[in-house]
């Protein structure tokens, strides 16, 4: 009878060492099946009223070893468990540098919108800004343009849909008409804005662009305010040694110019861009026609004025080195990041 306990325990002693719980829930198996209280081990310290007499000290030592080795196999795994867990939080590094959170950048338009203002703050123009959606009138009529004007045309400008009055403005000089109609001389402002044509899409051209319109009213305002202020500009802006003034037509303007910077022939690409003449064209200009003064409430026998107008993209595919106006639109971050840190 003796000798089938002690086997019985030699039995369970073997099936403790083979255990092997590998997670908290089959460690808690293990113990409620062998440690705890209605576990194996407190059965077999039952069985010693069936030992022999003389027996019954070994078997007492026997069980208790065995109580033992499951204990302490129960504590040794379940701190290794204990450790592993703590092992799976993840501890921030400190020390390990911090993310990088990349600097926005501006778009190329607004870089050089922003300079070209620069230049012109410091000679006293201040920013106006006007609406895109024009009526007729401070778009085309006011500006002295006539009834059958090509620009008018269906073709050229976008109307706003069942009207012929309001339309998306096809130039800044929309805000000259303003400007003239809501202040008196002196008025010395600048105009950066988006402007509208209905013309197809190209690598050279696109149905919204951007230009930078300058006027100044005041008594005595001469052409050769004019020259200087463009000059003041071109020097400013390009570094350019100086200007020429071709004569052109503006229905707003009389006389009025085209002005080209010199640019110079230094290398290959300089002959491209100025096919080999040295010059870039830059904007339209000329002095306010009398009839743009009258029809804004300016009177014309007082008061003269310049005005000025030019293209943003042409110029920021110059000095970028932009090949295609699309870009410009596209808002493609490959594009754009190109332009982080600029100011
Ligand atoms: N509005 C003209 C255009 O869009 C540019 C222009 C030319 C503006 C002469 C002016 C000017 O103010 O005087 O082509």
């Amino acid at each position: 009878m003796s000798a089938e306990i002690f086997n019985k325990a030699n039995a369970l002693l073997s099936e403790i060492q083979e255990a092997t719980p590998q997670t908290k829930d089959e460690l808690e198996e293990y113990r409620i099946k062998y440690i705890g209280s209605k576990g194996l081990i407190k059965k077999l310290f039952g069985e010693i009223r069936h030992v022999d007499k003389d027996k019954k000290r070994e078997f007492g030592q026997l069980a208790n070893s065995v109580k033992k080795a499951a204990e302490a196999k129960f504590n040794e795994l379940k701190a290794e468990l204990e450790a592993a867990a703590d092992q799976d939080v993840e501890v921030p590094d400190l020390t390990a540098p911090g993310e990088y959170f990349g600097l926005g950048a501006r778009h190329p338009i607004s870089l050089l919108t922003n300079e070209i203002i620069e230049v012109f703050n410091r000679i006293g123009f201040t920013v106006a800004e006007e609406r895109e959606i024009e009526d007729d009138w401070h778009n085309f009529s006011a500006m002295n343009t006539p009834e059958d004007h090509p620009a008018r045309d269906m073709q050229d400008t976008f109307y706003l849909k069942d009207s012929t009055k309001m339309l998306l403005r096809t130039h800044t000089s929309s805000v000259q008409a303003r400007m003239m109609t809501a202040g008196e001389p002196p008025i010395r402002i600048i105009a950066p804005g988006r402007v509208y044509r209905n013309e197809t899409i190209s690598a050279r051209s696109h149905c919204q662009f951007h230009q930078v319109e300058g006027l100044y009213i005041a008594e005595n305002v001469s052409f050769a305010d004019l020259k200087q202020t463009l000059l003041y500009f071109a020097k400013e802006m390009y570094g350019a040694s100086k200007i020429r003034l071709r004569p052109s037509y503006f229905p707003f303007t009389e006389p009025s110019a085209e002005m080209d910077i010199y640019w110079g022939l230094k290398d290959e690409t300089d002959y491209r861009i100025t096919k080999g003449t040295g010059w870039l064209e830059i904007l339209g200009c000329g002095m306010v026609d009398p009839n743009v003064l009258k029809n804004c409430g300016i009177d014309p026998e007082r008061y003269s004025g310049f005005a000025f107008g030019m293209g943003i993209e042409r110029q920021a595919m110059l000095k970028y080195r932009i090949s295609d106006i699309r870009y410009l639109f596209e808002n493609d971050v490959r594009f754009l990041k190109q332009f982080e840190g600029a100011m």
